[in-house]
């Protein structure tokens, strides 16, 4: 569910009108629905409750200091995955007591700020970041809490670029290799055994993976809890999103209606898994991202130019792989909408394209739209996880800005960039 809908021709976010936004704040334009983050949240946790999970937002999703205050004010813990995040949670005086830190290359100044921090748990990916782990704690005098994430091996069918859980994979520790590693450094002053971790992959939808790694987790969790006390099993991120019919989908009531598509929702989540986890009698971790930002954001764009070549219609935007870089990297597909209906107009199949020099940098190819001219708004659905989170300045472009709505009012969380604070870090310009 989420909360962009058209009232009469018009598109909202919330009560309010995406032109309207688009108008006053410019574009492109990431443009947010707090309603749809907290419904998402609340489903999420509603889903999990009956095993005792706890949420774990993914930062590396959507860092927006104003969303990452939302969650923490909603309760949720945090998944981190630098130095840099960690310092995103410490600047919303959030409890870094409730965060957990991944990454297969953790450095030597990023786990000292995560031990002078007192975290929940790092999430370890190798026995040289454990040894290492080690070290630091040893001169700062400070134990670590740390949990292996074991790689189980498991295919999360999803796109090559966000699988993680297989032996092709670099993250995670091999299954047969873990409990060996809990043995050998149970006795280590150093470090604490706190807990286990997984994560298979992203954008999954269904059950199936999650419920086959769990199942094979099961034993060597329970064996871990008896032999060393460890008091929580993180079983990681990846639960999908609709992109296809995204608009469609906010319109009904469960996903799974949207079209006849059966999607994966928290419900069907929480029930395969609840027969697994709830015997463990452990603390659950989730570290969903996509999930809950997903579908709350939007990327709104202007229409500079169509043309044609051959046969071929482009329509030319102001948004590019820049701002979203999704649909280029992974082949992603994001649906999109005209921001204003117009009656009568026919449909014409188009590429929408962006301006960098790059023929890459296109959003959507040969896509059925409605026809739309110069100066009118389109958006770009599904745009709140790994949209902002992942723009770049490539072609000297500055970084757009994102605006949160809650019902009918909306605030800037992040302006513009200027075309001088895009050269302020360079040391030689004449002019600076
Ligand atoms: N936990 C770990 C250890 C992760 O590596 C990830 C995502 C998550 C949690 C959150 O996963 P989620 O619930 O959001 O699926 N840029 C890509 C996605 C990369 C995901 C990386 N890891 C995309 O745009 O599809």
């Amino acid at each position: 569910m989420h909360h962009f809908h058209y009232r009469q021709r018009e598109l909202f976010c919330e009560g309010l009108p995406l032109r309207v936004l688009a108008e006053q704040y410019g574009t492109p334009l990431y443009v947010y629905s707090r309603a749809t983050m907290e419904q998402n949240f609340s489903r999420l946790q509603q889903a999990v409750a009956p095993f005792n999970g706890q949420i774990c937002y993914a930062v590396k999703a959507n860092s927006n200091l104003a969303i990452l205050r939302l969650f923490h004010e909603w309760g949720a813990g945090f998944d981190i995955v630098s130095g840099g995040e960690l310092r995103r949670i410490q600047q919303i005086g959030a409890d870094p007591g409730k965060v957990v830190f991944a990454g297969v290359g953790k450095q030597d100044w990023e786990i000292r700020a995560a031990l002078e921090a007192g975290i929940f748990c790092f999430n370890v990916e190798s026995e040289a970041e454990l040894r290492r782990i080690e070290t630091l704690a040893k001169q700062l005098g400070r134990p670590a809490p740390v949990a292996l994430r074991v790689n189980p091996d498991v295919e999360a069918h999803t796109h090559a670029k966000i699988t993680t859980g297989t032996y092709q994979n670099k993250f995670g520790i091999p299954y047969e290799e873990v409990e060996s590693l809990y043995r050998r450094y149970a006795r280590s002053r150093w470090l604490q055994w706190r807990g286990v971790q997984m994560h298979i992959g992203s954008q999954i939808t269904s059950t199936r993976p999650f419920v086959t790694a769990v199942k094979k987790m099961v034993s060597l969790v329970h064996h871990l809890q008896q032999r060393y006390g460890i008091e929580f099993f993180d079983i990681g991120g990846g639960i999908g999103i609709v992109y296809e019919e995204a608009l469609e989908s906010g319109e009904t009531k469960w996903w799974e209606t949207a079209r006849g598509r059966r999607m994966l929702t928290p419900e069907k989540f929480g029930r395969a898994l609840a027969p697994l986890l709830r015997p463990l009698s452990l603390r659950i971790l989730l570290e969903p991202g996509r999930f809950l930002v997903g579908n709350a954001g939007v990327l709104v764009t202007q229409v500079l130019y169509r043309k044609q070549i051959g046969r071929k219609r482009f329509v030319i935007v102001d948004a590019a792989m820049t701002d979203l870089i999704r649909p280029m990297l992974y082949e992603a597909y994001h649906q999109i909408v005209p921001v204003r209906r117009v009656p009568g107009r026919k449909a014409e199949r188009v590429d929408v394209v962006g301006p960098v020099c790059e023929s890459g940098d296109c959003f959507a190819s040969d896509r059925p739209l409605p026809v739309v001219k110069e100066g009118e708004f389109l958006a770009i659905l599904s745009a709140g996880a790994y949209g902002m989170v992942m723009a770049s300045n490539y072609n000297g472009r500055p970084m757009p800005a994102e605006v949160l709505v809650e019902g009918e009012a909306a605030r800037l969380i992040r302006r513009r960039q200027t075309i001088e604070e895009l050269m302020q870090w360079e040391l030689d310009g004449k002019t600076l």
